[in-house]
């Protein structure tokens, strides 16, 4: 389909009104610091905004900067993550803060190459560091911003790829790309809700109670407060949860090979 530049304006400005009267106040929205960003960009990209708001504020004043998050113990930024789910993010961000230390002299880059080169981040994420950091005028695309576009510019169709993102690319308006992409998260987030249901979206779940992920996240709990025997801590969750050794024993395995937990000195311990 031909994106005429009637619509392109006809979408901007309907969006645009919405936001007048539905923008949203957010912590994140008070500072182009890149560090910053970044920070809440990572934590946004798997829980929900009003978990990440306090979450957001513990993890700044724990760890100020970049050379206080690449120096930290990594026991430390996984407590700090407590509550916000897939702990791997979090370790995958403080290798991206040594990498940003090393090779940058601690100045997180602006350019799409140099951040997509980061442990962790993808392309969302390096378009939102220059989007709402540096203010540069590219499009981003994740969930949320694919179903507006495909809802209201494709009557409902899913689309390649590609096609999104040049019709994304086509509705920035220029020089406006920071208040733009805000307004579409709102939008997404606050006024798509009937479509989504329609899409048969549904909202992420809590983990489940039986499954891996549930038992890593304890496993991790347990972990945060002290170095444990393998042996030891399998018998108390078989104790606890009534499973079998192996299926604790297969756990750790995974946890592991994921590099979220080690041995140390015999013990299990955080890395
Ligand atoms: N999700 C990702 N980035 C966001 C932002 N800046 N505001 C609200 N939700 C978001």
């Amino acid at each position: 389909m031909t994106l005429t530049q009637s619509t392109v304006t006809q979408f901007q400005d309907m969006i645009f009104s919405w936001w007048k009267d539905n923008r949203r106040d957010l912590p994140w929205r008070h500072t182009k610091n890149p560090y910053h960003i970044l920070i809440s960009e990572i934590m946004l990209q798997q829980t929900q905004v009003k978990r990440v708001i306090p979450k957001y504020a513990e993890f700044l004043a724990a760890l100020p900067d970049v050379y206080s998050l690449a120096n930290a113990q990594p026991a430390q930024v996984l407590t700090l993550w407590r509550g916000l789910g897939y702990n791997r993010r979090a370790l995958y961000f403080q290798k991206a803060a040594k990498v940003i230390v090393a090779d940058y002299r601690g100045i997180i880059p602006d350019s799409e190459s140099e951040l997509i080169k980061l442990p962790g981040l993808g392309l969302y994420t390096a378009r939102a560091i220059m989007v709402f950091a540096f203010e540069k005028n590219v499009a981003m695309v994740d969930t949320n911003i694919r179903q507006i576009i495909t809802h209201y510019l494709f009557d409902g169709l899913p689309q390649k790829e590609k096609t999104i993102l040049m019709t994304a690319d086509r509705l920035v308006p220029a020089g406006r790309a920071w208040e733009w992409h805000q307004a579409l998260m709102d939008f997404g987030a606050l006024a798509m809700a009937k479509e989504k249901k329609a899409m048969h979206v549904v909202k992420k779940q809590a983990p489940f109670k039986d499954s891996d992920r549930y038992y890593r996240g304890r496993i991790i709990d347990v972990l945060r407060v002290n170095n444990a025997k393998e042996t030891q801590l399998v018998a108390d969750f078989v104790r606890e949860y009534g499973k079998t050794p192996v299926f604790f024993h297969r756990i750790i395995d995974g946890l592991k090979k994921d590099g979220l937990l080690v041995k140390k000195k015999s013990m299990l311990a955080l890395p």
